[in-house]
């Protein structure tokens, strides 16, 4: 196969998103804007992969910290798109082949209508393809001129337009196939004589008709996929498309969403078939939720592992936790990152857990809070029992062994160990090491005055 360079334009600010963070850095369905095109490019066979990065250039390179096939261009200067591709050139040197044009601010195209659009490149040994389509509104967009034979000519800018000019409804995506030779020899031949003063990429059309060579523009089915983002109501549209669009994979692969347009789950979540997602819950990245699981309204779930058959239930957040099977875990629970739940958990309503591991069978029912503990199986953790593992500079572990019974209103200060099959007494506290096979019983002897409150009227 010829060899498939892409360059990424990302150096822009984003004036319109009217934010302190760059445009390509708002997150689109749980991931960096700019992560979208660059996936597209790689999944259509792209190696290596140039960002043109000025504004915030660090944290752009960050997204990437690792990814062999990504080298960073920088645009200190934002003189217009044909100078920011410019710029890419030098981390291009000696490449030949097709070099691919893609904007940082157009999320939903697919790597799909990538390949298409590479295949109808190299089938018609164009110099230049440009990804089209019709809008019913196609103010602002550049637009494509073609002659009476239906030629490509040229594209015009919304702001360089004639009234004529300004009917035509084929669009410029700012997505381009370019041979690598014309783009390199051609690149500095661009001019900034039009209304806004800045280098436009788009003039390399008319320079290549004028040279008697191919240029072509295929125009895409979807002109979803080419919407630019470039405000937050943009952004909010990307977003629902992509969303609808993840979903639909999830729902053919078996999974039961019983309302798509309600339901937020992130690129790069795994879901297993029959697992039904109630409304209102999000789902983010990472996050891996195993076969016949029932996730219930409102639900929150960040970078975990769920195993199959759990039982999530409303309004809990679940982060960086990880829970074996037929785990129930809610209504309104929060697991918090470091928590492990063996098979058959139960964890109920208004408890938080926090780096704890908690073995097969084990149960907190109600109202407790679990941190830094290592709790073993078939434990029964009473409503109200609080692990005090904080002693106003440093964390301490509780350990509790396997069968022990812990009653209600219990505060187990740590650091401090509950021997295996022991049983702690309701509204104990335990400041000293409990042996196993024992009670631990620690209230203040109960005095009854009888009479007392008729003395007192
Ligand atoms: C561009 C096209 C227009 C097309 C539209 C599609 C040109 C001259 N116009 O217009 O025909 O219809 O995209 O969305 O190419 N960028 C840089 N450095 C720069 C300028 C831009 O990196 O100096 C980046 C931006 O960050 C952005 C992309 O290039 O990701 C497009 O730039 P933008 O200014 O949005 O171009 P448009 O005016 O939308
Ligand atoms: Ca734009």
């Amino acid at each position: 196969m010829e060899s498939l360079a892409s360059i990424v334009l990302a150096a822009g600010k984003g004036t319109r998103m009217k934010s302190g963070l760059i445009k390509v850095l708002h997150h689109v369905a749980g991931v960096p804007m700019i992560a979208w095109p660059v996936t597209a490019a790689r999944e259509a066979g792209s190696d290596p992969i140039v960002l043109v990065i000025g504004h915030q250039a660090n944290a752009v390179q960050g997204i990437f910290r690792g990814a062999g096939d990504i080298r960073c261009a920088m645009q200190e200067e934002q003189l217009g798109t044909g100078h920011a591709v410019a710029c890419a050139l030098d981390a291009l040197s000696g490449f030949r082949g097709t070099v691919l044009i893609l904007c940082g601010d157009t999320p939903l195209l697919r790597s799909e209508t990538v390949k298409m659009m590479l295949a109808f490149h190299r089938d018609n040994q164009a110099t230049i393809t440009v990804l089209t389509a019709l809008m019913d509104d196609p103010y602002g967009y550049g637009r494509v001129v073609r002659d009476a034979s239906g030629h490509v000519t040229r594209i015009v800018e919304q702001k360089d337009a004639d009234p004529e000019e300004q009917e035509i409804r084929e669009i410029n995506s700012g997505i381009y196939c370019m041979d690598s030779d014309f783009l390199f020899n051609n690149i500095r031949g661009i001019g900034n004589d039009n209304a806004q003063g800045e280098y436009y990429l788009t003039d390399l059309l008319a320079i290549a008709v004028r040279k008697g060579l191919t240029c072509l523009a295929m125009p895409t089915a979807d002109a979803d996929e080419i919407m630019g983002v470039n405000d937050r109501v943009q952004l909010a549209e990307a977003g629902r498309i992509l969303r609808r669009r993840i979903n639909r994979d999830h729902m053919l692969n078996g999974v039961t969403i019983i309302d798509p347009e309600a339901t937020y789950i992130d690129q790069g979540v795994t879901i297993g078939p029959d697992t039904t997602i109630h409304p209102g819950c999000h789902i983010g990245e990472g996050t891996v939720i195993g076969s016949g699981c029932v996730i219930e309204n409102g639900v929150s779930i960040s970078a975990c592992r769920i195993g199959d058959d759990c039982h999530i239930k409303a309004a809990s957040v679940l982060e960086g936790s990880e829970l074996g099977e037929d785990v129930a875990v809610g209504p309104m629970a929060h697991l918090r990152p470091g928590t492990v739940l063996g098979d058959k958990v139960k964890i109920g309503n208004f408890v938080e857990t926090k780096k704890i591991v908690m073995g097969k069978g084990s149960k907190a029912s109600h109202l407790t809070y679990l941190g830094d503990a290592e709790i073993g199986r078939d434990v029964n953790i009473g409503c109200g029992t609080i692990t005090c593992n904080y002693d106003g500079v440093n964390k301490h572990r509780t350990i509790i062994g396997d069968e022990v019974f812990i009653g209600s209103d219990v505060q187990l200060v740590a650091p401090v160990t509950v021997g295996r099959n022991s049983l702690v007494a309701a509204g104990t506290t335990v400041t000293v090491d409990v042996p196993p096979d024992s009670l631990a019983l620690s209230r203040v002897p109960q005095v009854n005055k009888e009479g007392w409150r008729l003395k007192k009227r």
